[in-house]
């Protein structure tokens, strides 16, 4: 398993906010003056901006219970995820890209090691209430039902997770604008809807409850270049400006490129 490191994404406000709150601590602590711009940028290229790790995978395998004793579907694999940042979890059939995914969402427990959230241990977590909370999933087939509206898909999801607010077709619209889908869509079929279309509103139904987490099994597996290329942007988007941790299980070099970070799962 190789963890290989991308572009370090720190937003600005956020890295202005942070440095600013650091050495308001610094001069608190150390009692010294770093108002000069020589100190300053000094202290800044020292302090690090600290991880802000909403997801940790450590030591994490899985072994289906019907497996041999040493034939595992995920090996030892430990990656942190930080809030406001993209990644891409790469790596060929088999190698467990799904397995982790499904471990990431508590739908399977790790047969050894942990998955933190927020600090939690997922196996001391009511994974339901996670589930229907703190992490959206999006799939490669949309997984939307075909014989109902767009925002009706939407709405079903509202239902499931317990969401009460007052206008939930007015959300689901929200919603949709969000990723870029206008609001005469909200009324039509999914079944007449292109693929690029109906990955929106999967995405769009993923946020429903507002997750702090995205994670999406190869969304653009299905799409062409150029529709892959917008769903991306919509990720990122939700990432770098809404501050939601996005995960995306992928083959595509196009995507890989686009993330900040990518890690790559190697077969077992
Ligand atoms: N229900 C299951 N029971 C037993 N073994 C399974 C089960 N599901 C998956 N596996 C095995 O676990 C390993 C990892 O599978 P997984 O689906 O996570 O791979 P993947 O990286 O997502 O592959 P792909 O790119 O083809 O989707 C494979 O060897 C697979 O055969
Ligand atoms: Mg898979």
């Amino acid at each position: 398993m190789v963890n290989k490191k991308k572009n370090n994404y720190v937003s600005k406000d956020n890295l202005e906010k942070n440095v600013s709150q650091k050495e308001i601590k610094f001069k608190n602590k150390e009692s010294k003056d770093v108002s000069n711009k020589k100190e300053k940028k000094e202290f800044k290229e020292k302090n690090t901006f600290p991880k802000n790790i909403i997801l940790s995978v450590k030591n994490a395998s899985y072994r289906y219970s019907d497996a041999d004793v040493d034939d595992y579907a995920l090996k030892d694999v430990s990656f942190d995820f930080e809030a406001g940042k993209i990644y891409a979890i790469r790596g060929r059939s088999g190698t467990g890209k799904t397995t982790l995914l499904s471990l990431i969402s508590g739908l399977e427990k790790c047969t050894e090691g942990e998955i933190l959230f927020d600090g939690k241990n997922l196996k001391d977590m009511n994974l339901d209430k996670y589930r229907n909370s703190d992490i959206g999933i999006v799939f490669q087939s949309y997984n939307l039902l075909p014989f109902m509206t767009a925002s009706e898909n939407i709405i079903l999801s509202m239902d499931v997770n317990g969401l009460k607010i007052k206008n939930k077709k007015e959300r689901a619209i929200e919603l949709m604008a969000k990723v870029g889908l206008k609001e005469i869509y909200a009324d039509r079929k999914v079944l007449r809807l292109s693929g690029g279309e109906q990955q929106r509103v999967a995405i769009a139904r993923s946020l429903s409850y507002n997750p702090k987490m995205i994670i999406a099994d190869e969304p653009t597996g299905n799409l062409d270049k150029q529709i892959e290329t917008e769903i991306l942007e919509i990720f990122k988007k939700l990432a770098h400006e809404e501050k939601k941790c996005v995960i995306i299980v992928t083959h595509s070099g196009n995507v890989c490129d686009a993330v900040d970070e990518v890690y790559d799962l190697k077969k077992v």
